[in-house]
């Protein structure tokens, strides 16, 4: 698949099979978000995959919905069998926008694979609460890494139409 067919072809999927990924799966999806561009070439994103039955997930969703309440109404990653949050180096201003780059990159390969994914802010209170250090070295964070953004990666088991654009967020001068 082609990179534009993929970013036309992709959605946010909120049901997934049991089925595991492959290990070269999972290092296609790794490449892609190591292969992301950062500012200065820093390359200060972190990248922890977490299987989707590991408790740490149970521990943040417990968190989650103690802050605010079951929302969504299943758990936070649908039932994935694979979680990737991205960790980055808090000092480094450009983080959050590299964090967002690779997030879409991983994205784009799982559409490349036939996987489905849904990038996942909403675990932010939780990851970036006074908490936060003890899910940085439960989730073994870098040095003064913090949590940016995850996504959630599996096969499938429900298909969502891509969004409708609107066109009038483009402008040409
Ligand atoms: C930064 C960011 C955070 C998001 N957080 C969540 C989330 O916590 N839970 C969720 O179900 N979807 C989340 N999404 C997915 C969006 O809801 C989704 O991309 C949007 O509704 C457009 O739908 P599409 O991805 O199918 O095109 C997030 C997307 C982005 C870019």
């Amino acid at each position: 698949m082609d990179v534009l067919e993929a970013m036309a072809r992709r959605s946010s999927t909120r049901a997934y099979t049991d089925q595991p990924l492959t290990e070269a799966e999972l290092d296609t999806l790794f490449t892609a978000g190591l292969q992301a561009p950062t500012a200065t070439n820093r390359q200060e994103i972190h990248i922890t995959a977490v299987a989707g039955d590991n408790p740490i997930l149970a521990e943040i969703e417990a968190h989650k919905n103690a802050m605010f309440g079951q929302n969504p109404p299943v758990n936070f990653y649908y039932g994935a069998p694979t979680v990737l949050i991205l960790s980055g180096e808090n000092a480094f201003s450009w983080t959050p926008i590299d964090a967002g780059i690779a997030v879409q990159n991983i994205a784009l390969a799982a559409e490349g694979l036939g996987l489905g994914s849904v990038i996942i802010g909403c675990i932010k209170g939780p990851l970036t609460s006074d908490k936060a250090p003890y899910y940085a070295e439960k989730l073994g964070f870098p040095q003064g890494y913090g949590y940016q953004i995850a996504i959630a990666v599996g096969h499938k088991a429900a298909e969502k139409e891509p969004h409708a654009l609107d066109r009038s967020k483009v402008n040409c001068i």
